[in-house]
């Protein structure tokens, strides 16, 4: 018998991937292409959609081509996505307007402070369980309507089409302006500030206040459930699933279970708990998402807690500082010394997520003496993360009936052992890694081959997690409880700076 595949498409911020995986969860083959972010002004990031669909329609075929497979072994397509950057295109033409507007962009700034003085958080948390920030997809359009002539009209007219990043591609992939299928996932919906949470409709109370036609929006459809067929690149082959991508590296992860969680470590760093069927409400900054939505089954929520600036952390410390080479010799650096020697540093870089939503932060170093070396702020650096993700947890254990009992991680910065240790410290819980550290393309492409039976059910996936590292926590309690008041303290000299 032919052996079948189930391809992987992840279309994050720095690049697309296409990956095969093979029943027993491994990977196959790969094939990559980084696409340019532009910064067109300060506080905006901005990436070209069509630029991202070429890249997609590049990588397919040689990841394909790579382990010598033919479209004929493809079970089905699984596609993750950088989540809420906003892409705005001519229903006709398939042209899209402008660049699209990442996650990152700032621009939406005023938009938002306007809107939480005439509305305040609660009516938007009670609604999409997000509060309003430049960091979701609603104001973005809002802000296209406001700044170029004719586009509410259009949008009106059905002329103009909202997607994020998947519903762009799978628009293209099922035939473009030739019946191309406009459609977005329940996770990847839940990060508009569009849709209510509750009943994963679009929200007309929502729409209204930010003057999002209906015509120009997507049909929201579960994670997982077969679409359509790519039409434009293998036209035999249906794609399957589409997910956020953190919500994807949940599922990868096999946190199927009401309380498991994991924490992927990038640039940023985006930790999620499942709650199960139940919409758990926070009241302590941390965002209420969908986690998944498997065909007619019922919605499993998740809390999330995104943290802004991790991984980005090192890279600036490596390419703005100049002090190390590569971002792996900073464990390195860190290990030339015993601690922090007082020192830390809040990453503040353009304000801070959860759960403090501080759009006025800015990035502090407090504690600085003449003892202080480069191996300490190295430290510094490193323990930003491991007190970020400290907080997010802290506001879990508020929000949610059970305490966090350990934690899946995955992403860049696991392969940093000094940080992990740290991370499992000041948790005071263990950390464990698995075998197949590609855990969004991974739940992107479970998703899919659950759909089609190539995989037959979680249990089974459950079987292909696999662990391949694992840190306990031996960190004395008081010098824990002392050093994390000395981060929260840094953290509030860190509020205010832009006024
Ligand atoms: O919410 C933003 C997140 O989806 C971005 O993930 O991995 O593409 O940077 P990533």
């Amino acid at each position: 018998m032919v052996e079948r595949y189930v391809i992987s498409i992840d279309q994050g911020t720095t690049s697309t991937r296409c990956i095969l995986f093979d029943h027993q969860g491994r990977l196959v083959s790969v094939a990559q292409r980084e696409h340019q972010a532009y910064f067109t002004q300060p506080g905006w990031v901005e990436h070209d959609a069509t630029e991202i669909w070429d890249n997609l329609q590049r990588i397919v075929p040689r990841a394909l081509d790579n382990a010598g497979i033919g479209p004929d072994q493809v079970a089905a397509i699984g596609i993750a996505n950088q989540r809420e950057t906003t892409v705005l295109w001519d229903r006709g033409t398939g042209v899209p307007i402008g660049n699209a507007i990442t996650w990152q962009d700032t621009r939406t700034d005023a938009l938002v402070d306007e809107l939480r003085r005439t509305r305040g958080d609660d009516f938007f948390l009670d609604r999409c369980g997000l509060p309003p920030t430049t960091y979701f997809s609603a104001p973005r359009i809002r802000w296209l309507f406001d700044h170029v002539d004719g586009l509410h009209g259009r949008a009106e007219r059905g002329e103009v089409l909202f997607g994020t990043v998947e519903s762009w591609l799978i628009w293209n992939l099922t035939g473009g302006p030739n019946g191309g299928l406009h459609i977005t996932d329940a996770t990847n919906a839940s990060r508009t500030m569009l849709m209510n949470i509750r009943t994963l409709a679009w929200d007309d109370e929502l729409l209204s206040y930010f003057g999002v036609p209906r015509a120009m929006l997507p049909d929201i459809r579960p994670s997982a459930e077969c679409y359509g067929v790519a039409r434009a690149l293998l036209p035999d082959v249906r794609i399957c699933a589409a997910f956020g991508d953190q919500q994807a590296a949940l599922f990868g992860q096999t946190c199927f279970a009401t309380g498991e969680a994991k924490c992927t470590y990038g640039t940023g760093s985006f930790l999620l708990m499942n709650t199960g069927t139940n919409l758990v409400r926070s009241r302590h900054g941390l965002l209420t998402t969908v986690g998944y939505k498997i065909g007619d089954e019922p919605t499993v929520y998740a809390l999330e807690g995104p943290i802004a600036v991790t991984g980005s952390l090192v890279q600036w410390f490596r390419d703005r500082l100049g002090l190390i080479h590569s971002a792996p010799e900073i464990e390195t650096l860190a290990r030339t010394v015993e601690d922090n020697g007082g020192c830390y540093i809040v990453p503040a870089f353009s304000g801070l997520f959860a759960p403090h939503w501080r759009s006025d932060a800015r990035g502090v170093i407090v504690g600085l003496t003449s003892y202080i070396t480069k191996g300490h702020l190295a430290r510094a650096v490193l323990e930003a993360t491991g007190w970020q993700t400290r907080e997010v947890i802290d506001a879990m254990n508020a929000d949610s009936p059970e305490p966090l009992k350990a934690l899946k991680v995955d992403g860049g910065m696991t392969a940093n052992n000094l940080l992990m240790q740290f991370v499992a410290d000041v948790l005071d819980v263990p950390v464990v890694r698995p075998m197949v550290s590609e855990t969004v393309s991974l739940g992107a492409a479970y998703a899919a081959g659950l759909t089609v039976g190539y995989w037959p059910d979680l249990e089974g996936l459950r079987h292909n997690w696999h662990r391949a590292g694992q840190w306990m926590p031996t960190m004395d309690p008081g010098r824990r409880e002392a050093e994390y008041e000395n981060w929260r303290r840094a953290v509030e000299r860190s509020f205010g700076w832009i006024r």
